[in-house]
């Protein structure tokens, strides 16, 4: 359990034991949270953000002196979508990803001149087990949920290749970069969406 006391540091240690040393950190655990924000226990936020956020910079925090000693790794961080443009009612879970995208910036920076990478292969929505256990079932139209393996193969392509993001499936790069480049466009063009989605909804819970 990587939230535990001493969950990261354990799982670290078991690594180093069994391998003699890491070349590689895929940091994929994370756990979702849906509602309005407003309605957010307290305790659901610290979990969110101690799982997706400070476990993921702990493994790195433990794993990377090496890799920087040996001057060579990868780090593969599991971002989201939604750590790209924010999305709604999943704010604290959107932002424990986006805060994966600039802590990956940050390390980047700290990082020029070695030959280790940091990668963040974010996924719009996969087909796992992530929604029945968050206890919301996923509701959008589009991204279309992918396989997992088609994540693996972005994780594959920025362990081999070292590419800074990886969006799964690719198309969702341009959402991202629209966000990046026109956030107010962005966010018009997200609330009609979501405002269309709504009424659709409600016609067929009429029907
Ligand atoms: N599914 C999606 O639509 C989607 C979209 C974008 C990004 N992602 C991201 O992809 C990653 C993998 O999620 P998934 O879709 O494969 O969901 P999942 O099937 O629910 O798997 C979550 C993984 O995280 C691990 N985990 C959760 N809490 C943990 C803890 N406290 N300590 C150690 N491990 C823990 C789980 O381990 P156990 O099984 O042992 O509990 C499991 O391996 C997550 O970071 C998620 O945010 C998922």
């Amino acid at each position: 359990d990587l939230a535990a006391e001493g969950g990261c540091e354990h799982l670290a240690g078991e690594a180093v034991a069994r391998a003699g040393r890491v070349d590689a950190l895929v940091a994929g655990a994370g756990i979702g949270w849906a509602g309005p924000f407003v309605t957010m226990p307290p305790e659901e936020i610290d979990r969110v953000l101690t799982v997706n956020l400070t476990s993921t910079l702990r493994l790195v925090r433990l794993l990377l002196p090496p890799m920087v000693a040996r001057g060579t790794g990868r780090l593969v961080l599991i971002g989201s979508m939604a750590g790209w443009v924010g999305v709604g009612d999943e704010a604290v879970y959107s932002a424990s990803k986006g805060a994966l995208l600039t802590f990956a910036d940050s390390l980047r920076r700290e990082l020029a001149g070695t030959r280790v990478r940091v990668s963040v292969v974010s996924p719009g929505a996969v087909d796992t087990p992530f929604f029945a256990r968050r206890g919301t079932p996923y509701h959008r139209r589009r991204p279309r949920p992918v396989s997992a393996e088609r994540v693996a193969r972005g994780v594959r392509e920025a362990l081999v290749r070292g590419r800074e993001n990886v969006l799964v499936p690719g198309w969702l790069a341009l959402p991202a970069r629209l966000h990046g480049a026109a956030p107010g466009l962005f966010g018009a063009v997200a609330d009609r969406a979501a405002a269309y989605g709504a009424e659709i909804t409600r016609l067929v819970d009429c029907r």
